[in-house]
């Protein structure tokens, strides 16, 4: 990604603005605030649109009826991330093939002092998809270290996952300074969420590590970073207009290029097979999705199943398959309870798609930054090249090399 011109690099040592959660106040929509536990000390924010709830169902049928534009069925990739999902991810994380986290965390332990300087006091943190925390936890504690007051959000899909990870993280009263929260919901109720007036008008800065971005394509993962982009720049702009000072968010982002189709391979296929357990559970997670329509639903048993991950050097992505053992005839529970059900028949060997991990070159990076606006103000590169975590900003031109240096 292009860098913004050089901004020295100061520490300074600010505990004096404070943050306030605002979160429990909502002005338009209301959040429910549900109690942490005893045990655990956390407070986890529902932030679920009641009116949408997350319909895999649907999606399930339509990706087992249809072909998507690579030609293969696919299954949804949000079912990988259940309770037991992110156990198993976390497990994944612990792979030593799965270079990903260790490169990651090596960069942050260099950088996060840096990086927390950029943080303003006050400051949301919000992390899209924030997993078993393991690496956010070494920003919190720079941040920590200096003594500024931050509000951490960590956004997921699993409740019970929310509470047990953050319990970890907050055990032994590590944190005087940041607080740390839960958000249960999905990206689109996060970005809701950090519209409402009450966290607009704070400095804000989004988080998304583990090359998460990478489950999009290239104009998929611009459009959403546009779309967050967007979100942010409108609330920085009433508040500059408002006050005359505004404020400026930030945006971090961990993103893997690796174009190393064995590296990919390997660390995606591991030979103690936790991958593989990590995606056939999304089979079980079908299962139990597809369960609210029609009781006692079993037609997906993982025994029968397995999984394949290829290489693709020409898309620059890593996909994974779910691949029937034997003939699958599944029937699935139709949309409303008068329509008959749907027989879907997955030959043997058949790869249904199920995951996809692209990985963003660089002029998928200047094109993500280009088309949302975004400045790179400082990127920390792994001793390849290959990995970076970049703080960007929101410029006001899609210049790349903007002089806009409120950072
Ligand atoms: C690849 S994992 C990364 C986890 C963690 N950030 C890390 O670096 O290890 C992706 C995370 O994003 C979450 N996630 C995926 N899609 C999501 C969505 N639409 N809304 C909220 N969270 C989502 C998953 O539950 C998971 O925790």
């Amino acid at each position: 990604m292009p860098i913004e011109p050089s901004v020295p690099n100061r520490l300074t040592l600010d505990s004096s603005a404070s943050g306030g959660s605002g979160t429990e106040k909502t002005s338009q929509i209301q959040f429910s605030v549900e109690p942490s536990t005893e045990e655990h000390h956390v407070d986890i924010v529902d932030i679920r649109d009641s009116q949408q709830p997350l319909d895999l169902a649907s999606d399930i049928r339509s990706g087992l009826q249809n072909q998507n534009e690579h030609g293969h069925r696919s299954l949804p990739s949000l079912l990988l991330w259940n309770e037991r999902g992110l156990k198993l991810f976390e497990e994944v994380t612990y792979v030593p093939e799965y270079y990903l986290t260790n490169t990651e965390i090596e960069l942050l332990k260099a950088h996060s002092l840096e990086l927390a300087d950029r943080i303003e006091p006050g400051t949301i943190l919000l992390e899209l998809g924030s997993g078993n925390l393991r690496k956010v936890r070494i920003l919190l504690e720079a941040i920590e270290k200096l003594g500024k007051q931050v509000d951490y959000y960590a956004l997921d899909l699993d409740r019970a996952e929310l509470e047990r990870t953050l319990g970890q993280l907050v055990d032994a009263g590590r944190f005087q300074h940041v607080r740390c929260h839960g958000l249960h919901g999905t990206y689109d109720d996060g970005q809701r969420w950090i519209a409402l007036p009450e966290n607009a008008g704070r400095p804000r800065c989004l988080l998304s590590l583990g090359s998460t971005l990478g489950s999009y394509s290239p104009p998929e993962a611009a459009a959403f970073l546009k779309k967050w982009a967007d979100t942010l720049r409108a609330g920085d702009d009433s508040n500059s207009n408002a006050t005359g000072t505004g404020t400026s968010s930030r945006i971090i982002l961990g993103l893997d290029g690796c174009q190393d189709g064995e590296r990919v391979f390997a660390a995606y296929n591991d030979p103690a097979g936790i991958h593989k357990k990590f995606i056939l559970n999304a089979l079980d997670n079908a299962n139990a999705h597809l369960l609210g329509l029609g009781s006692g639903y079993q037609e997906f048993d993982a025994r029968d199943w397995t999984v394949r991950g290829e290489w693709d050097a020409q898309g620059k992505r890593h996909v994974q398959y779910l691949v029937p053992l034997v003939n699958a005839d599944i029937i699935l529970p139709p949309h409303e309870t008068d329509d008959p059900p749907v027989a879907v028949a997955v030959k043997a060997n058949e790869k249904v798609q199920v995951a996809s991990s692209y990985k963003f070159d660089e002029e998928d990076k200047a094109r993500m930054s280009k088309e949302s606006w975004l400045g790179v103000a400082r990127e920390y590169l792994s001793p390849d090249g290959s990995y970076g975590v970049f703080l960007e900003h929101l410029t006001n031109c899609t210049s790349k090399y903007s002089t806009d240096a409120r950072i």
